[in-house]
């Protein structure tokens, strides 16, 4: 583990002697999509969220990040800041951190949440995808790509009940930084695949995902819980790829109840 002091913008709340959660987010967001599931967990837990490298208030760099630097970041954090065995919560892009995050080093966790994410690394296909998405970011910029892949990301019911969350997510990700985002989908495109490691996780697990999740559809997820001993599997009524903020109340629920299992 790294016992450098990270440069990441870091946010904590709550209690530091109580049982921390570390919340990762996902591509192309930023901390605040995990505000409401914080706002509620707060009293009772110590509640840390960060920016990705290359995203939000986080350094950009060189843009040249890797599933195994993001992971060197988190470790980098958990040593910062003391926390003993946090729960890990990662949704999407911050489920493949937390996912290999769990299989470089299970001891350092004390439970699992993974939202609307997958085990298996990219496709040949997901590949020639992003490869043509940094394409489209250097002829059209980052707020074409943006726009057109924050859609994807929502149910249609959310997009088309105008929801306030949806227009707030895509107009903050329209101001991302280009090599950030560049560097975010090389990283995702040559990730390891994580899925022989499911039958060993041994410590408390949750999996949620939304209804009508195009990215991550419910059946691989299930499947993917399916492998992962006594793990909890939930699928989020009305939501797409973004649970936590498009049913945020059911998500903060379900943690709720799981972290409310956990030894203390
Ligand atoms: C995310 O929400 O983090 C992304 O959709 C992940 C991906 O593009 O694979």
């Amino acid at each position: 583990m790294s016992t450098e002091k990270t440069d990441l913008a870091i946010f904590t709340t709550g209690n530091p002697n109580n049982k921390p959660i570390v919340f990762v987010h996902g591509f192309p967001y930023d901390h605040t999509m995990w505000n409401k599931q914080i706002d509620e967990l707060k009293s009772h837990y110590y509640c840390v969220t960060y920016d990705i490298r290359g995203l939000g208030e986080s350094p950009i760099g060189d843009g040249q990040y890797t599933m195994e630097s993001f992971v060197d970041d988190l470790e980098a954090i958990i040593n910062e800041l003391k926390l003993d065995k946090p729960v890990l919560c990662g949704l999407s892009m911050g489920g493949y951190i937390s996912l290999r995050a769990v299989e470089r080093n299970e001891s350092l966790f004390g439970g699992l949440i993974l939202c609307d994410t997958r085990s298996a690394s990219d496709t040949n296909e997901g590949k020639i995808k992003r490869a043509e998405n940094i394409k489209k970011i250097n002829t059209l910029g980052v707020k074409h790509f943006v726009s057109e892949f924050v859609p994807h990301c929502f149910s249609v019911k959310s997009i088309t009940d105008a929801n306030e969350e949806y227009s707030k997510v895509l107009n903050k990700s329209l101001n991302s930084n280009a090599i950030g985002v560049k560097g975010c989908l090389l990283a995702m495109a040559g990730r390891t695949d994580t899925t022989s490691y499911l039958s060993k996780i041994n410590i408390p697990s949750l999996l949620l995902c939304g209804e009508d999740d195009r990215l991550t559809p419910p059946d691989s997820m299930e499947l993917m819980a399916g492998q992962i001993p006594n793990a909890q599997f939930e699928i989020v009524p009305g939501a797409g790829h973004m649970a936590p903020i498009e049913n945020a109340s059911f998500v903060t629920n379900k943690i709720k109840k799981f972290l409310g299992r956990l030894p203390l």
